[in-house]
């Protein structure tokens, strides 16, 4: 199956859960929105169902993995296709300690052998599309000779897609959050690889927060993938079917997609899911728009009453 990655929502720790994404699917019909990153030991060891368990709502829906043994890698690939995801997602990101500790993530940028085979081993593995989320380099390795060398070995293996965060890390002195601004943003490297590897679908990420940019990037790229911007501000994505997918079908208001929300937040409440896990996600929704923050804490304190229903998310400012 092709999938249109032209607009995606980025993989977030913490926030893309399940409630988050059914949720911004709610204001966009066509982007494609990825999970959190799950690792191969919690998928083998773990509660698969709590990890993996999805809205059919929320196609398109690619799983980011986490992890570097292929074998495990594989395996993990297997079980999100029959779980149903779109696309299996290789982290190759991630700067935090406990993800280098496991050798995974983005010190992986060093060992594009081991990579290459992980994703060999995933494209055995399954029919959908294996993609891989990587930077422009990390600590010194961050000449573009050595970023074509790693993306060449992931086209060798067969790797459907690749979304290039436009920065380095750097693995020692920063924190991650650190490494999502320090280093300084280079959209022109990403659209060089896309000159140097023509025919692989190449997806910019990092910086981006309007769907103007966005655009301004597709002719040349693949797609686009929008991060904090698209979760702090969703309103962002209520245009995006029309403009970035061309689909004129109208787009519902604010007020329609809370309305919207509230018959699944009722089913998840009576599932034992706790409402503050889902009413944090919409804390965004009216940014910018006149008594956004007098709304953001009534919803925050309701949410936290004990005994609260739904219908703390039933109206706008
Ligand atoms: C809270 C948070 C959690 C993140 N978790 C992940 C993750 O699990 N996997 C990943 O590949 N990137 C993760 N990232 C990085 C984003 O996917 C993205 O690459 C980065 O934020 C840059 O894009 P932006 O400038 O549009 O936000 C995370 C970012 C944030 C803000």
């Amino acid at each position: 199956m092709q999938l249109d990655r032209r607009l995606s929502v980025a993989p977030m720790m913490d926030w893309t859960d399940r409630h988050c994404r059914f949720f911004l699917r709610l204001i966009s019909r066509h982007t494609l929105l990825y999970t959190e990153m799950v690792t191969t030991g919690a998928l083998i060891h773990g509660d698969r169902e709590r990890l993996l368990r999805f809205d059919p709502a929320e196609h398109p829906v690619a799983l980011q993995l986490g992890g570097s043994d292929p074998a495990d890698m594989a395996r993990c690939a297997r079980i999100g296709a029959d779980w149903g995801y779109d696309e299996i997602n290789m982290n190759v990101g991630c700067p935090s300690d406990r993800v280098q500790r496991g050798r995974f993530g983005a010190c992986l940028m060093a060992e594009p052998g081991l990579v290459a085979d992980c994703l060999t081993a995933m494209k055995d593995a399954v029919t959908r599309p294996v993609t891989v989320k990587t930077r422009i380099g990390i600590d010194d390795r961050d000449s573009y000779d050595e970023l074509v060398d790693f993306v060449g070995n992931l086209v060798h293996a067969g790797c459907d897609a690749l979304i290039v965060h436009a920065r380095k890390a750097w693995l020692k002195g920063l924190s991650p959050k650190e490494n999502r601004d320090v280093p300084p943003l280079r959209h022109d490297l990403v659209l060089r690889l896309k000159g140097d590897f023509p025919d692989l679908a190449i997806v910019i990420n990092g910086g981006i927060k309007t769907l103007e940019e966005a655009s301004g990037f597709l002719p040349r790229l693949n797609g686009v993938m929008i991060g904090r911007e698209a979760y702090q501000n969703p309103w962002i994505l209520a245009q995006a079917d029309r403009i970035i997918f061309g689909d004129h079908r109208p787009t519902p208001t604010r007020h329609e997609v809370l309305e919207r929300f509230r018959p699944y937040a009722e089913h998840q409440l009576a599932t034992g899911v706790a409402l503050t896990a889902m009413s944090r996600h919409l804390l965004g929704l009216f940014h910018g728009q006149p008594g956004a923050r007098h709304w953001r804490r009534r919803l925050t304190e309701g949410a936290q009453t004990s005994g609260a229903g739904v219908e703390v998310l039933s109206s706008g400012p």
